[in-house]
């Protein structure tokens, strides 16, 4: 199920040349089965033509309060009944002006003021200066008091050649936050740590040992952890993937890499969530030198040492996080799983069957906990890191022990 299925928001532009990044933003929008209502200001239709905005969305367009196409003339009211949040993107000076102020000059200003209890969600986008001008902050901070959401601005390159703050999130930034919007807020505060993917350990300076670990489940669980408003930090072996908006990515390769990454993250986190495939050894004679062939025909003999157990450490430290760990069998999972766990000495592990998991875009997991094991439904990894991040909400004590 896409993750704004059923959703309708309101889109509401306003002058600025990040309009035309709007166009974008509501075909992505679309993809994830939003219906969307445009409202632009006069000033945004210097920017982009409402006969794009209505092409791409599919409805009409609205522009102006006294519009003959609404039969009861009261579009500034019916547009928000019903929808799920009003997005201005990007919102200008002059209107964060307004929106400060409750002005109600035009139908977009005015559905502002009509909108009842339907969320907002303000995108800034203007010139550093005037983002930093002190009006513009007060009425920044006036919106958050009045219960609206601000979703950045970025810092960069701006139209008008200054570099600064000010710029608008780009449209996957946006769908991001407002797929997070839509997501309980179960983790608001929390710090949590995650490892994902392989690890990598050197045989020599081009060779090394790896496994199949494509990291997806742990970057789909970071991405829900953040969705659920914790602040996160993944510490990922190599992957292909593109860290989730909003995490923190620390890039380790091998597993004794990958320990002092947790090690000196750990103290200060909440939660603590191993996904990562660790290498349980390490090549304790790799070559600082590419080894080469030799004459006689000889292969090279590796000799292993064990790495450290990066899960079983942290679980161990005196008033350390809640930890949680993973355990991917090819057989006999609950039994493996809760060993495992017993062994750790941690609160949660998740098992799941390496054969459907590892590479895969659907997981199902089964948690093991001190009252059992529970199994949750086959589901799109991103869906079932939800759960996930719920299950582990439920049971995450009051305060660090
Ligand atoms: O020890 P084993 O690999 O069977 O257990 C898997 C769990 O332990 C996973 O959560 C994995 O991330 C973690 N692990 C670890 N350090 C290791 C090996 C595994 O943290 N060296």
């Amino acid at each position: 199920m896409p993750d704004l299925d059923h959703k309708r928001y309101v889109i509401g532009l306003t002058g600025g040349i990040a309009c035309y990044k709007i166009a974008e933003l509501v075909r992505r929008m679309l993809e994830q089965g939003a219906v969307i209502d445009v409202v632009m200001t006069e000033a945004a239709t210097h920017f982009i033509t409402p006969t794009t905005m209505q092409a791409l969305s599919g409805r009409p367009v609205y522009l102006d309060t006294w519009d003959a196409r609404i039969p009861n003339s009261m579009a500034h009211i019916n547009l928000t009944r019903g929808a799920d949040a009003i997005l201005i993107a990007p919102a200008s000076t002059d209107f964060i002006a307004k929106l400060a102020h409750g002005l109600a000059d035009d139908l977009l200003s005015t559905l502002c003021v009509a909108k009842g209890s339907c969320p907002l969600l303000v995108v800034p986008a203007m010139n550093r200066e005037m983002w930093q001008h002190p009006a513009t902050q007060r009425n920044i901070a006036q919106l958050k008091a009045d219960g609206a959401s601000v979703l950045g601005p970025a810092s960069g390159d701006q139209a008008c050649g200054e570099i600064g703050d000010g710029r608008m999130l780009e449209p996957q930034e946006i769908l991001a936050e407002l797929i997070a919007f839509e997501q309980p807020k179960v983790l608001a505060g929390k710090r949590v740590v995650v490892t994902a993917g392989p690890t990598c350990e050197p045989i020599d300076p081009v060779r090394a040992i790896t496994n199949r670990s494509s990291g997806k489940t742990g970057y789909a669980i970071a991405q829900a952890l953040r969705e659920a408003g914790a602040d996160v930090t993944l510490i990922s072996g190599p992957t292909a993937l593109a860290a989730p908006y909003g995490v923190a990515r620390i890039d380790v390769e091998s597993a004794r890499d990958m320990h002092g990454a947790v090690m000196q993250q750990a103290f200060t986190a909440d939660i603590f969530i191993s996904v990562a495939a660790v290498a349980d050894w390490h090549v304790s004679n790799a070559s600082e030198n590419k080894l080469k062939k030799s004459a006689d025909g000889q292969a090279p003999t590796l000799q292993f040492a064990l790495n450290p157990d990066i899960l079983a450490e942290v679980a161990a430290l005196q008033n350390g996080p809640w930890c949680v760990g993973f355990a991917a069998e090819t057989e006999n999972l609950n039994e493996h799983a809760e060993a495992k766990r017993r062994r750790k000495g941690i609160p949660l592990l998740v098992g799941n069957l390496a054969q459907q998991a590892m590479n895969a875009d659907d997981t199902t997991f089964v948690l093991f906990d001190d009252t059992g094991a529970h199994t949750l439904p086959l589901l799109p990894k991103l869906q079932a890191a939800r759960q996930l991040v719920q299950a582990i909400a439920k049971r995450l004590p009051d305060r660090k022990a």
